[in-house]
């Protein structure tokens, strides 16, 4: 267990922002979580948080889909907990909250399980990835989750959420609404795999990937995976970045069907964002130090020591051009802290 004072978040968050958090601290254990939640500073600093109206304390995972707007005057955690446990020969596993979701990826086709490969390279921790509904190609994490298992701050209790309690939704969850988000703390992750060959290999991208290989194996559909990602999305190690920063819009199918979509139900259609910021010419522009990513314009990336409000600014530009010229309101995807 680890707490310091006026800490640097730089090494915590992959957009690279050089902001500090008032108090970070890391765990392990419950029994330290535990410890951290009855620290005299630790509650002074989530009560101030309260009477502004904020919520009490910030989780983190690995800090890649988050943008911190400034430096933080609150408390921050982390938790370090990792591992991988089978719960049962027919692929249900416990996954620790601070376990990196791509190692997670990776064992299971180590260990012959399906359902988890599309969502290959995906960067965070699982925690964070039940939080946010981590999605690609077709699959998200909701369809593989049988329950997320919290420490309830409130009632000072383990608490099982079933993926009905976690009302899922595109990039959606209960334990992003603020009262859950204050009150739960992910500590683990129940996922249920199939231990038969179930692919979903519809993104057309993918099926080209794997269109000379006559029978895929696990391993062959998370390399053609990662594959597709590391061809399209910028590493953050060597370009800051938080993956999508915008959620692509769920509009009205009567009004928006001439365009690029992906059908949502009879009525609503999602069309990529990423499209209609590359029309309005963001495609590989630069403001200041923040930039649109030349390969995908869904990516805004940290082109070196930008600040947070560049990033902003120029989320804030495109939202207004993409307005202007669709008529359509886009939204951030990542977390604005
Ligand atoms: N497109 C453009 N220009 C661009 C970017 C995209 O025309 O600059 C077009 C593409 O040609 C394609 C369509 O938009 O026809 C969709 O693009 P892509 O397949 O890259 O997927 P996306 O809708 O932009 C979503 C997720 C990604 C996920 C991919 C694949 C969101 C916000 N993003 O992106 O998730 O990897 O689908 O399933 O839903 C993330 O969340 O960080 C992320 C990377």
């Amino acid at each position: 267990m680890t707490k310091s004072y006026n800490a640097s978040l730089l090494p915590y968050n992959t957009f690279g922002m050089d902001v500090k958090a008032s108090l970070f601290a890391e765990y392990e254990t419950l029994a330290e979580l535990q410890t951290l939640l009855a620290d005299e500073d630790i509650i002074r600093l989530m009560n101030q948080q309260r009477e502004k109206g904020e919520l009490p304390f910030w989780h983190i995972g690995s800090g890649s889909n988050l943008l911190f707007k400034g430096d933080y005057p609150g408390v921050v955690l982390h938790c370090l907990s990792r591992g991988i446990s089978l719960l049962n020969d027919q692929g249900l596993i416990e996954v620790q909250a601070g376990t990196t979701w791509d190692d997670v990826c990776q064992w299971c086709v180590d260990h012959s399980l399906y359902g988890a490969e599309n969502l290959s390279l995906i960067p965070g921790e699982t925690g964070a990835g039940a939080v946010q509904n981590i999605g690609a190609y077709g699959v998200e994490i909701k369809d593989l989750i049988k329950e997320v298992v919290c420490w309830d701050v409130e009632a000072s209790c383990v608490c099982r959420l079933s993926c009905e309690d976690m009302q899922y939704g595109y990039r959606a969850s209960l334990l992003k609404q603020p009262d859950a988000k204050s009150r739960y703390i992910v500590t683990s992750v129940i996922l249920q795999l199939q231990t038969t060959p179930v692919f979903h290999l519809e993104y057309a991208g993918l099926k080209q990937a794997l269109a000379e290989i006559p029978s895929p194996t696990l391993q062959d559909v998370r390399n053609a995976v990662i594959a597709i990602r590391q061809g399209k999305l910028p590493d953050p190690k060597v370009l800051g970045n938080a993956g999508s920063f915008f959620k692509n819009p769920v509009v009205a199918r009567s009004a928006y069907e001439h365009l690029p979509h992906y059908d949502v139900s009879d009525e609503l259609i999602k069309v990529p964002a990423g499209w209609l910021i590359e029309q309005c010419g963001w495609k590989g522009k630069t403001v200041g130090r923040a930039g649109v990513y030349e390969k995908q314009s869904l990516v805004l990336v940290n082109r070196g020591g930008a600040r947070p409000e560049e990033i902003i600014y120029l989320c804030q530009e495109i939202v207004k051009s993409v307005k202007e010229k669709f008529g359509i309101d886009i939204e951030p995807e990542v977390n604005l802290i």
